[in-house]
């Protein structure tokens, strides 16, 4: 959840000169959640003609895939446009053209008014209507376009694979949406309006996109939507099929060893669910589960349609079932008519869960939500104290969940070179990044890790055995 990049741009644009490449480039980058993520690479799938480059002078065309969760993701748009139409004039006065393209949740919610805000935008497209991308490529030579009525046909089925090899650049990590949109109307949220209804991928579609990237060496799939728990796809039987279900089958597929799933909503973690933690050595014993408050008051201001009870009664249950799943969740601090009394509620709630890592972020109006329209908004100060109140605990018990690893033996999945030359890469059964001397051909293995040493943002850890283990 990452809304602070800045876009990468050369001091002197004007000077730089252009290689003769054949094929036309795509500077794609993606703002906020994990599913933006996954959008970002099906629209560079459907962009045959384009390779991507690292290089925002150097594109033709230029896509940014927003978030608009909260004001400051939104409003960075604008800024980072600013960058972008500098690189556009720049490629102008040297005889090339730059398209620019505001897609995702930004694209939705704002439309036209970004037409209006940035002259230099050529195209503005929703989160439901991207697979239409080539078409209104080829329509905005003539005009500019906003396209975020929701589609009526299903934009999964016009999504195209990806290129050979290009599966294996992105690594053995692979999202996988399954589930997209919300009913559940929280107060405070934008995501019910920039990503519609809730809608669940068929079984059928998910299998054969993950059997295909499991051929390309993809080994860990995390299943994405933004109530993924509440999965209920249509199955090979015609009948609807739920998420832990799904989980039993993606297991069976030649090559994955290791299955997530986010963001999941309490209301929606069922019995078959919490059993599956217990049954399915290859779901990761992790889990995100947003809970936002402490307080019932709150809770119930926020319509999360469940009380403090309810969440400690799942988690308990959870534990039981797993004893060594660990807990990820998010918080909102300064929602309307939170008293210091509701957030010490929230406080006494992360003392009693304990969590392995945690968001946190301070409440932010949202033009068109009810919590925008309600009485009782909290001073920007007493928010800022809340968060840092609250950061701090969160970052005790990380730490403390850390340092815990330490002379445990996980499962490590590697991804990737590590910090230094011989070094590789990977990821806990928790995520945690893990640091390991190890030669590169080891990359795509889950091996079991002696954990050595915590450092604020890595473990470092010692291999155990050359022989590839399963996932958790
Ligand atoms: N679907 C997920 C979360 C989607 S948004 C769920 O149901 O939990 C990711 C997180 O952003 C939320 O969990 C919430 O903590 C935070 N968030 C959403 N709207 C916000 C707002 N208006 N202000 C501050 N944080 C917000
Ligand atoms: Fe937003 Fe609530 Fe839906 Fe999550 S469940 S996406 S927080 S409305
Ligand atoms: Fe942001 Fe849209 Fe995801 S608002 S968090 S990009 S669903």
């Amino acid at each position: 959840m990452d809304d602070t990049f800045d876009l990468p741009l050369e001091a002197d644009l004007a000077d730089r000169r252009e290689p003769a490449a054949l094929r036309k480039k795509l500077f794609i980058k993606s703002y906020g959640c994990q599913m933006n993520a996954y959008d970002a690479q099906r629209m560079s799938d459907l962009l045959v003609d384009f390779d991507e480059t690292q290089l925002l002078t150097e594109a033709d065309l230029v896509i940014l895939n927003t978030c608009h969760i909260r004001e400051k993701a939104a409003e960075k748009i604008f800024s980072e446009l600013g960058k972008v139409r500098a690189a556009k004039r720049a490629r102008r006065a040297n005889g090339r053209d730059m398209k620019i393209v505001v897609a995702g949740c930004v694209a939705q919610a704002e439309g036209e008014e970004i037409l209006r805000r940035q002259s230099a935008v050529d195209i503005v497209v929703g989160p439901q209507n991207y697979h239409r991308l080539p078409e209104l490529l080829r329509r905005s030579d003539e005009s500019r376009i906003v396209d975020t009525d929701f589609a009526i046909e299903d934009k999964f089925d016009h999504l195209a694979k990806p290129a050979p090899g290009k599966t294996r650049e992105r690594g053995v990590c692979a999202f996988v949406t399954v589930q997209e949109g919300c009913d559940k109307f929280c107060t405070f949220c934008v995501v019910p309006y920039t990503r519609g209804a809730e809608f669940s991928r068929p079984v059928a579609k998910i299998l054969a996109e993950v059997e295909d990237l499991a051929k390309e060496g993809v080994k860990e799939i995390s299943l994405l939507g933004q109530n993924v728990n509440a999965y209920h796809g249509e199955g090979p039987d015609g009948r609807p099929w739920s998420l832990a279900r799904l989980c039993a089958r993606l297991a069976e597929v030649p090559g994955i060893v290791r299955l997530r799933y986010t963001t999941s909503h309490p209301n929606d973690m069922d019995e078959a669910l919490i059993a599956a933690h217990r049954d399915l050595p290859a779901l990761m014993p992790y889990l995100h589960l947003p809970v936002q408050a402490g307080s019932d008051k709150v809770l119930a201001a926020m319509n999360r349609k469940h009380g403090r009870d309810a969440y400690l009664d799942i988690i308990a249950r959870l534990r039981a079932a797993r004893p060594d799943i660990a807990l990820s969740s998010d918080f909102i601090v300064g929602f309307p008519g939170e008293s210091e009394a509701d957030f010490e509620a929230t406080l006494d709630l992360v003392r009693r869960i304990g969590f392995a890592s945690a968001f946190s972020f301070k409440y932010s109006p949202r033009p068109g939500t009810p919590g925008a329209e309600m009485p009782d908004q909290v001073e920007e100060k007493v928010k800022r104290a809340r968060l840092a109140q609250l950061q701090a605990l969160l970052e005790e018990q990380r730490q403390a969940f850390n340092n815990s690893m330490i002379g445990k033996t996980f499962s490590v999945l590697f991804e990737k070179k590590g910090r230094h030359p011989d070094q590789i890469a990977g990821r806990s059964p928790y995520l945690q990044s893990v640091q390991v001397t190890a030669p590169d051909g080891l990359i795509g293995a889950v091996l079991p890790v002696e954990i050595v040493a915590a450092g604020s943002n890595s473990l470092f850890g010692r291999l155990c055995a050359a022989e590839a283990g399963t996932g958790a």
